[in-house]
């Protein structure tokens, strides 16, 4: 499984060995989950959206992947503009893009497969969460404290903690790419 032409946002980090890292802690979290190519495919981005599942057609209408790849692209282009704003020596860019796609690398490892086909949320998925779950995932790859802190913090477990500005872009493009969809889905249904 090439990483590279699953998430193709990797090759916009300038830093080889930071590539490197990416890969290796986007591999390591899709291999323990237990995924192939195809499975990737089946995996929602949240499973709180039940609309993004129809009927019998277990294949989610936005998945994991995607999402990932549309929270990666938004930080991109938020580093764009706040460049056109002279603030792009501010940001860190390549740690930004890294950080977008590894702040949800625990959910390879939060969620499996019931008897049935259904993805469903593991024990510790519910008593630990993807974050943390992320986090002690990649502990070996001695990954940017800046990604580290995307990990752990670009969610809920977050909100009392100062988060870095590009964690802050981080974490509003992940919520940018969930609650108005969550609205949309919801709405339809
Ligand atoms: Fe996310």
């Amino acid at each position: 499984m090439k990483m590279k032409n699953i998430f193709p946002e990797i090759n916009e980090i300038a830093d080889e060995r930071l590539q490197e890292k990416v890969i290796k802690s986007l591999e390591k979290a899709i291999a323990k989950g237990g995924w192939n190519e195809e499975d990737l495919q089946m995996i929602p981005f949240t499973l709180l959206i039940p609309g993004l599942i129809e009927g019998d057609n277990l294949a989610p209408k936005i998945t994991i992947v995607e999402h990932i790849r549309a929270v990666t692209q938004m930080c991109i282009a938020t580093y764009d503009r706040y460049e056109n704003l002279g603030l792009g020596d501010k940001l860190n860019r390549d740690e930004l893009i890294a950080g977008g796609l590894l702040h949800d690398v625990g959910k390879f490892i939060e969620y499996e497969k019931d008897e049935s086909g259904r993805i469903i949320q593991k024990i510790e998925g519910k008593l630990i969460r993807h974050p943390a779950m992320g986090l002690e995932l990649v502990y070996e790859f001695e990954l940017p404290i800046l990604v580290r802190q995307a990990i752990v913090f670009h969610s809920k477990e977050g909100d009392t903690i100062p988060r870095l500005p590009e964690v802050e872009i981080i974490h509003r493009c992940d919520f940018l790419c969930y609650a108005p969809i969550k609205q949309i889905f919801d709405s339809s249904n």
